[in-house]
């Protein structure tokens, strides 16, 4: 990775999970989040930390909830308020990656259906509308995250809101964010031309096994049913695959999940960098930049964070030598933060949180991440 001045480090949050003072779908179900990480007060500290740690860039998301409390009436309030967010990461030399829509619904589109109902996607349209008018000074936008992720555990296995088990709601509901994409990035482009609009995808890397050919069969299927399939749905509607990497899967025997285990996070995760590099490099296939749009551990202790960071990156680095367009990398998370159904136990943040003083401590890895930095810009 030589002279790449444009590329773009930094971490990664989303607004439920840090913001605090939030009403939506998760806590109707009673996954509150409470107050969160403060981020929503106190996210000048945590930028001005980003840019200390050598961070040039910062993705966030925009919390549906806050904008569009009631059905069609939009909060100017907190319209400002994230241009004052935006404001601020630009005074701090921090480029915005602005994500829509992270998992969480105000309650009244949750109530009509969520992204199960095709009829609703029309409120999705008129959101992108509304913030992408309000915000032309955003570039880069994620419409959606991690939409497999979210169908699987909020439609099939029952455990996110709305917590259903059906396979049809499944299907429809991937589907519908397929849709929900196309329609913003639309609406994105209308209203800013120069904007580079795309999803954050959660791709794993299959790997087969042993010469089973039936690991090899369910291998292609994996790839092609999880890494692929939205993608190649929404290929003409992409300016860059955002790639969320954090899973290896291994196929012996015709099962999955038959890892080794060698090296593992504190939520029992595998790690396993080579991993980035493979799914990268299966990602050429789309012809776009990619960003990492998040990686990442749950590590308390902050043990393994280093050198998760160090081997990650340079996987990484070993796909762009080979002919990746990799263009950013965004650790997942800048600050701990509330992990969905896992809720504050696991820490994922290069800066940790005390939850009850909410003060803010640098992690002692985070030092490896910023000479990472600084020497990736310099070669
Ligand atoms: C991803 C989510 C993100 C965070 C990390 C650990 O699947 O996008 O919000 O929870 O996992």
């Amino acid at each position: 990775m030589k002279n790449d001045n444009n590329f773009f480090w930094g971490a990664a949050t989303s607004a439920y999970q840090v913001e605090g003072g939030i009403k939506n779908d998760w806590s109707a179900a009673g996954f509150d989040a409470g107050e969160a990480s403060d981020h929503h007060n106190r996210f000048k500290e945590d930028f001005d930390l980003a840019k200390k740690l050598g961070h040039n860039a910062h993705r966030l998301s925009i919390e549906w909830a806050r904008v569009e409390p009631e059905e069609g009436k939009f909060d100017i309030k907190e319209i400002e308020h994230y241009k004052k967010v935006f404001a601020s990461l630009r005074e701090n030399g921090l480029e915005p990656f602005v994500t829509l829509w992270h998992f969480t619904n105000p309650i009244w589109f949750s109530k009509l259906g969520g992204f199960e109902n095709k009829e609703n996607l029309k409120y999705f349209e008129r959101y992108s509308e509304v913030l992408s008018r309000s915000f032309p000074e955003i570039k880069y936008w994620v419409t959606i995250n991690e939409p497999m992720i979210y169908a699987m555990n909020a439609y099939l296995r029952g455990l996110w809101p709305p917590q259903k088990r059906s396979f049809l709601g499944y299907l429809g509901a991937i589907r519908n964010l397929a849709k929900a994409h196309k329609l913003a990035y639309k609406i994105i482009h209308s209203n800013i031309s120069s904007a580079q609009v795309g999803v954050a995808k959660n791709n794993t890397y299959f790997e087969a096994a042993g010469y089973n050919p039936w690991n090899f069969l369910l291998k292609w299927g994996a790839d092609w049913w999880w890494n692929k399939r939205f993608l190649n749905k929404i290929r003409n509607y992409q300016d860059f695959v955002g790639f969320n990497y954090y899973f290896h899967n291994r196929i012996k025997g015709f099962k999955f999940n038959q890892n080794e285990n060698r090296n593992v996070s504190d939520l029992g995760w595998e790690i396993y960098p080579e991993g980035l590099c493979r799914v990268l490099k299966d990602l050429r296939k789309y012809n776009k930049p990619i960003y990492i749009t998040e990686n990442g551990l749950a590590d308390a202790k902050d043990e393994k964070r280093a050198q998760f960071i160090k081997e990650h990156v340079a996987w990484m680095k070993k796909a762009k030598d080979e002919g990746v367009d990799v263009r950013g990398y965004l650790h997942w998370s800048l600050i701990d933060n509330f992990e969905w159904d896992k809720g504050f136990g696991p820490r994922f943040g290069l800066i940790e949180v005390d939850y009850k003083t909410m003060e803010r401590k640098v992690r002692r890895s985070v030092v490896v991440y910023r000479d990472i930095i600084e020497s990736g810009i310099r070669n």
